[in-house]
């Protein structure tokens, strides 16, 4: 089992450059099946979710050529409208298939996304949004999902959740629909718009991203080759942004959108840290000792984002005083919590809120990561552990993070990878 292991205490200091975003680049690799030709994305992170989505892509018949941080993805000839089981299983945002392949093949069959490690995690919008454009699709078949549509016809789509996952899964599918798309209540992450920024590149007629309407006028015309850069990834910029306060070091960040940062940076000012911006970059500098926050409410974007509320706890449990933080996005969110208090964290949990008593200092330990953003989060704690941690079976890390030990290690943290 692959492990990092930390010799905390030291403060973080230096800059280092953020990669491209994963919530963004899943969706759109999964919108290259629309144009029928070549796309090409740079800004590509290298993680294991993208190697996934690339692998399914090449199932499907695609083409795929990776140099560097640049993707090539040549989707001329689809060759197969089944998205296969073992790689469906290795990610649950596979679902992601479902819109562009209806719209492109007028067929898919998928594994049904089982339960993950963050709660149960439903597509019950995903299908809503796609039947109701015409979809037919029978679920669950021995766990699969079988869904075909001759023709699929716009239509207004009210949302009860603005999940990220069906918008663009709705969007994707709306493209060359007759007619147009409304989605109401869409969700407004920054991701959101950077698929219609490459629909559009593609020549694609979308609007109304971050606005919480989007419309999708569907056409009947080929869409063209395109060559797009992707966006910075938010939630890796907050989670260095989260380690430096944690050490009282001075970071700055390069390859950032600090616009899609404001809450995060809201709640480290507010905890004590120092941070200015420009357009491209974040320095923060933190304390000696950051103070509590009163309440943290995870939100869908604007708001607090889910994904930051694990390396934001590990913070939390040094602070100086309590603080509340309420999971209102996700269930079961809070595997990190048992982690930490082995650490020494003083953390009650009831349901969907932590309150977090700071304590002096938090103890090295062996803890295990059991998923993505609560590895990151044990990680965290260990940079400001004393004495040694190992965080165990780090595979989690590697979904979301590219070399986060190489760049904890370039600002000056005692971290090593044992694979
Ligand atoms: C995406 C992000 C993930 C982030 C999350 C919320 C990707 C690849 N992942 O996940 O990192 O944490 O947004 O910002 O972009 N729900 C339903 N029915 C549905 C769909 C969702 O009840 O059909 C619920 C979910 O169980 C969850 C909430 O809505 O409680 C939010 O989910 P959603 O916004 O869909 O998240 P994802 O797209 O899965």
């Amino acid at each position: 089992m692959s492990k990092i292991i930390i010799n905390g205490g030291r403060k973080l200091k230096g800059e280092i450059s953020v990669e491209g975003s994963k919530n963004a680049i899943l969706p759109i690799l999964a919108a290259t099946l629309l144009n029928s030709g070549r796309s090409v994305i740079r800004n590509c992170p290298k993680l294991k979710d993208v190697e996934v989505t690339l692998r399914i892509l090449m199932k499907l018949g695609c083409k795929v050529e990776v140099d560097k941080d640049t993707v090539m993805v040549d989707s001329s000839n689809i060759t197969s409208t089944e998205i296969p089981v073992d790689l469906a299983a290795e990610m649950r945002s596979s679902i992601i298939f479902m819109g562009p392949m209806l719209a492109r093949c007028g067929r898919v069959v998928i594994s049904f996304p089982g339960g993950c490690e963050i709660g149960p995690r439903p597509i019950d919008l995903h299908l809503k949004g796609l039947r109701s454009m015409g979809a037919n699709i029978l679920d669950v078949q021995g766990g699969f999902i079988y869904c075909n549509a001759d023709h699929l016809k716009g239509t207004e789509i009210h949302l009860s959740y603005p999940s990220v996952g069906a918008t663009e899964n709705i969007m994707l599918a709306s493209v060359f629909a007759e007619g147009e798309t409304y989605i109401h209540n869409a969700a407004k992450e920054p991701e959101i718009t950077d698929l219609q920024n490459f629909l559009r590149a593609m020549g694609a007629d979308v609007s109304g991203a971050g606005s919480g309407i989007i419309c999708v006028k569907g056409t009947a015309q080929k869409l063209k080759d395109v060559e797009y850069t992707i966006m910075p990834d938010r939630i890796v910029a907050g989670t260095y942004m989260v380690a430096a306060a944690i050490t009282g070091g001075e970071v700055t960040l390069n390859n950032v959108m600090p616009e899609h940062l404001s809450a995060v940076i809201s709640a480290l000012s507010e905890a004590g840290c120092t941070i200015k911006n420009d357009e491209n970059h974040i320095y923060i500098c933190g304390p000696d000792r950051n103070e509590a926050v009163d309440i943290i409410r995870t939100l869908p974007y604007p708001g607090f984002p889910t994904d930051m509320q694990a390396p934001f706890v590990s913070l939390l449990t040094v602070c100086r005083g309590t603080s509340i933080v309420v999971e209102t996005v996700f269930e079961n969110r809070y595997k990190h919590v048992d982690e930490l208090m082995r650490m020494g964290a003083n953390i009650t949990l009831e349901g969907r809120i932590a309150v977090i008593k700071g304590v002096d200092k938090l103890n090295g330990a062996v803890v295990y990561a059991r998923d993505l953003r609560g590895a990151a989060a044990l990680a965290i704690a260990g940079l400001a552990a004393k004495g040694e941690t190992v965080v165990l079976d780090i595979k989690h890390l590697d979904r979301g993070y590219e070399n986060m030990e190489v760049k904890l290690a370039q600002l000056g943290a005692l971290i090593r990878r044992q694979d």
